[in-house]
Formats: structure tokens, sequence, C-alpha cells
């Protein structure tokens, strides 16, 4: 039924898997415009969320870079907004949402992984906001989010440096809940929201309410970060960065 998502359904949980391994489940238009429905589809009779990846190597590794590449201000304003809408929209959902990261969540992934309530990682793994090596800067509610979980201070580092951090560190500064081992990755942490599915509905949906209810400062930080992401895409600097990545070399910015 999807083309680009896994949808699977256990007692107390459903299990969305981004299924673009060849591309690192990189999110495009095609699979926001999924996940929307998704979430649409599932929100009729809400369970547990789970958001995982398909393969070994990566969660998500971003938005499509070859995508984003030949971009007008108005069409990244435009997959911003389509990535906010559904990242809000798992900020939001009525019962826990748990990101199973099971190999790279850069950019657009650690940004789905912070709009989920728990973060499983495997160990070794790396997360981190590398946008500003491309000449742009988180556009899913990153930058309004990596504040909010792990403080001023480190979401600064994070997505001004760009640097991918490994599981462990990820752990110590609360960017994660939990690193589990390589081996079973995936049915352990499964395990964990079978654990959390024994809890009553009705708490844990009244915890969701108040724990998630700042709509209003949400929106605002979201606005804000919608706009300047779509402004540099009207720079020399964001082709330049997409096109060093997709040429595998290192970008050459001429603060332009
Ligand atoms: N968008 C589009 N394609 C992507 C992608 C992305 N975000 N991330 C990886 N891919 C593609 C690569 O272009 C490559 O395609 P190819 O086989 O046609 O050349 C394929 O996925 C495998 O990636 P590759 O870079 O060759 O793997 P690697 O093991 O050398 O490196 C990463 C893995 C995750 C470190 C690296 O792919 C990476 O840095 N990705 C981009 C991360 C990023 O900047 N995300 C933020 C985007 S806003």
């Amino acid at each position: 039924m999807y083309k680009h998502l896994k949808v699977e359904k256990e007692n107390v949980f459903t299990v969305i898997t981004i299924n673009r391994p060849e591309q690192l489940n990189a999110l495009n238009l095609d699979v926001l415009e999924e996940l929307n429905q998704v979430l649409e589809e599932e929100g009729k009779d809400p369970s547990i969320l789970v958001f995982t990846g398909e393969g070994e190597k990566a969660f998500v590794a971003g938005a499509d870079i070859a995508a984003m590449k030949e971009m007008t201000p108005l069409e990244a304003e435009k997959l911003s907004q389509a990535g906010q809408i559904v990242f809000h929209k798992i900020y939001q959902w009525p019962l826990p949402t748990v990101a199973v990261i099971n190999g790279y969540a850069l950019g657009g992934g650690c940004e789905l992984a912070l709009a989920c309530d728990l973060r499983i990682i495997k160990e070794g793994t790396r997360i981190g906001q590398p946008e500003i090596t491309l000449g742009i800067i988180p556009g899913f509610g990153g930058t309004y989010f990596l504040k909010k979980v792990i403080g001023e201070a480190k979401a600064k580092e994070l997505i001004l440096t760009g640097k991918a951090i490994k599981a462990d560190e990820a752990r110590e500064i609360g960017l994660v809940n939990q690193v589990l081992p390589r081996d079973n990755f995936k049915e352990e942490a499964f395990n964990q929201v079978r654990e959390l599915g024994t809890k009553g509905k009705k708490a844990l949906r009244a915890a969701k309410l108040v724990l998630s209810g700042d709509f209003e400062k949400v929106k605002s930080g979201l606005e804000r970060e919608r706009t300047l992401f779509a402004e540099l895409f009207t720079t020399e600097d964001q082709t330049e960065g997409m096109a060093a990545f997709l040429e595998k070399r290192k970008p050459k910015f001429k603060n332009k």
C-alpha cells in the first residue's frame, strides 16, 4: 500500500519503517506524504507508534540531498513545512512514540527521533544535525526540539559544528534514552515498547497531553526555522554544499 514505508501492527503498537535503504532512508516529499497518510490512518484508532529504518546501516540519513539540491526557496519552504507538519503530528500523538534508531540518524533522521517521546539507539550509531556542512540549517523542527531536549549549549554545539556524535555520548547528554547492543537490537527495543504497552492507556494519554501541550511556543519556533531554512536556498553556499556531498568531495563555501 505504501511505496516507501512498511507498516506492521502488533498487539499494543504499530511499527512504521522508513524503507528506502539504497538512499539510507533519506526523506523526500513522497516519504513525508506517506508518513502523513499513515498518521491520518493510524489516528482513527491510535496505538503506540514505533519509527525505525530499513536495513542495518541507517535509521534516516536526513532529508534527500539530491532532491533538495535544485530547490527554489519556495520549494524548500514547502519541504520544510511538510516535514514540520508530520513531525509535529508525531510530537502531539496521543500515545507514546518511540524511535528505534538502528543506524545513522542525521539531519531529518535526528529530527524524526526528536519528535518521538523515547529514543532507543543501537550501540556505536551516530546521530546529529549535519545541515551546516551543506550550507543550510535543520528544517524539520531540529532547531526547536534539539534545544528543548538537550539544552541550548549542546544544541548550539551540534548544530553549529554539524558533528555527529556516537550513541554513548548521545546518551550522556540526554539526546537518547537508552543504548542497546547490536545483537538483536530491534527485538530488544521492541521488548521495551511491549513493556510500555502494559501501562494503562488512559494515564499514558493524560501524560502525553500535559507533556506535549505547549502548542503556541512550538508553532512560533517552527515558523522561524522554516523561513530561515527557505532563505538559505537563495545562496550559492547551499548549491555548493549539496553538490559537494553528491560529488563526494569537500565543499568550498564562498559565503555568498
Ligand atoms: N540524501 C540523499 N541521498 C543520500 C543521503 C541523503 N541525506 N544520505 C546518503 N545518501 C545516499 C548517498 O548519496 C549514496 O548514494 P549512491 O550510492 O548513489 O552514491 C548512498 O546513500 C550511500 O551513502 P554513502 O554516503 O555512500 O555512505 P557512507 O557509508 O559513505 O556514508 C553517511 C554514510 C550517512 C555518513 C553519509 O551518507 C552522509 O553523510 N549522508 C548525509 C547526511 C546529511 O548530511 N544529512 C542531512 C541532510 S539535510
